[in-house]
């Protein structure tokens, strides 16, 4: 099963602000959405605190160290391994061929060396953040799409949904 991982990052690889996105980008949680629905997705704990519930239409798994948290409608695990396997297991059970890693910093950055295919929305402008997306090295991958799209919500946006597969 490929192991995806899920993005908005901005010019200066911010992604996130107190626990939120830096941006307001309808388009891109629609994109987010048809991108993921019907897939298990792979989240930190901080991750599923800034979206309050499980996603519908798809098995929520969230990483945490904490022995004591169970949310209502997660899966919880205690490792990225554990995430991987689950992951696999609902996947064969449903027959998917795509997991979805779908954030924060801490799990992208952990998740970065198992991962076969980047989804990345970039965002042309800098924000302020707290949380980043970590560097790619370019001689890993490759991009096998590029969509261009202009919001015109406030602030207006230029963005891209770029598809990278990895090569090596
Ligand atoms: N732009 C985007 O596409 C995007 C996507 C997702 C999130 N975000 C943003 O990213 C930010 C959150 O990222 P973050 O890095 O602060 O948090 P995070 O990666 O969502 O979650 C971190 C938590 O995951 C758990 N964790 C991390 N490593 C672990 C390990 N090795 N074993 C077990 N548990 C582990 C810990 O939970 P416990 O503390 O409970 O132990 C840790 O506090 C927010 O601002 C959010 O809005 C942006």
């Amino acid at each position: 099963m490929r192991i995806a991982m899920i993005a908005a990052v901005a010019e200066n690889g911010a992604i996130g602000i107190d626990n939120k996105l830096p941006w307001y980008l309808p388009g891109d949680l629609r994109y987010f959405k048809a991108v993921t629905m019907g897939k298990p997705i792979i989240m930190g704990r901080k991750t599923f605190d800034s979206l309050r519930k499980p996603l519908p239409g798809r098995t929520n798994i969230v990483i945490t160290r904490d022995s004591n948290y169970q949310p209502e409608g997660v899966k919880v695990v205690h490792s990225l391994d554990a995430a991987l396997s689950l992951a696999e297991e609902v996947g064969l059970i449903n027959g998917l061929d795509e997991m979805m890693i779908i954030g924060g910093e801490q799990i992208y950055r952990l998740a970065m060396e198992r991962a076969d295919r980047l989804y990345l929305t970039r965002v042309y402008q800098s924000f302020e953040g707290d949380a980043w997306f970590p560097e790619l090295d370019q001689t890993c991958w490759s991009e096998s799409q590029r969509e261009d799209h202009f919001s015109e919500d406030e602030p207006p946006l230029k963005y891209s949904y770029q598809v990278l597969d990895r090569v090596q």
